[in-house]
């Protein structure tokens, strides 16, 4: 077997797509291993399900910085520390600059609740349903310096059904994350599905596992 991807996971809440992912992870055939879950907030209730799971943790807290650029410095000095190789955000709710997005580019990852490039940004579920289209679902991308619009790697669809309030298309969706991000992430830390030339390639039908419906 390859070596597993060292990956880390940044986070600033919950952490249920976390947690998807370190159950992937705990198969030691899955491609990705998870050395450290980072979050900006000390808070954030991904962190006990992170030493839970006995993988190490760690708070950056963003509002000890003055700025942006000093948050990422900070960021990515314990990230190289630790030697990763593969950065997943999930529900990491912190712009990152472009020169840090530079340097991750192809190695860094996002999941956002729509199917991109509609829906970007916050209140995504509202802006689904005032615009009335019947189908949503949560997309990965490859992080780019521009937000919620990087290469998409995969998608998940999911219906909107009528009575849908932000907080049931939020949980169907949700649903659908948790099966989408650890495919998304087996492919993108294997290599099977890699950036070229601002475009996604796959080897072979590996993109069937990050097409789903
Ligand atoms: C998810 O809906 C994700 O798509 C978005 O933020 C939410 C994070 O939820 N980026 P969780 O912390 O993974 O439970």
């Amino acid at each position: 077997m390859t070596a597993r991807r060292r990956t880390a996971i940044l986070i600033s809440g919950r952490g249920s797509n976390m947690a998807a992912l370190l159950e992937a992870a705990a198969n030691p055939e899955f491609p990705a291993e998870v050395v450290l879950v980072l979050s900006n907030k000390p808070g954030a209730g991904g962190l006990a399900r992170a030493a839970e799971a006995d993988v190490p943790t760690q708070v950056i807290d963003h509002r000890g910085f003055a700025t942006r650029a000093d948050f990422d410095t900070a960021v990515d000095e314990v990230l190289e520390a630790a030697g990763i190789e593969l950065v997943v955000l999930a529900g990491f709710m912190r712009l990152l600059t472009p020169a840090f997005v530079e340097k991750w580019l192809g190695r860094m990852v996002n999941i956002h609740p729509s199917l991109l490039p509609s829906f970007k940004g916050v209140h995504v579920h509202e802006q689904a349903l005032q615009a009335g289209v019947r189908f949503s679902g949560c997309t990965v991308h490859f992080v780019t310096a521009d937000m919620d619009a990087g290469p998409i790697i995969g998608q998940a669809v999911v219906p909107v059904v009528p009575g849908d309030t932000a907080d049931t298309l939020a949980a169907r969706t949700l649903g659908a994350e948790h099966r989408l991000y650890p495919a998304a992430v087996g492919l993108v830390a294997s290599g099977q599905a890699r950036l070229e030339d601002g475009h996604t390639v796959y080897d072979g039908d590996a993109w069937t596992a990050v097409t789903l419906s």
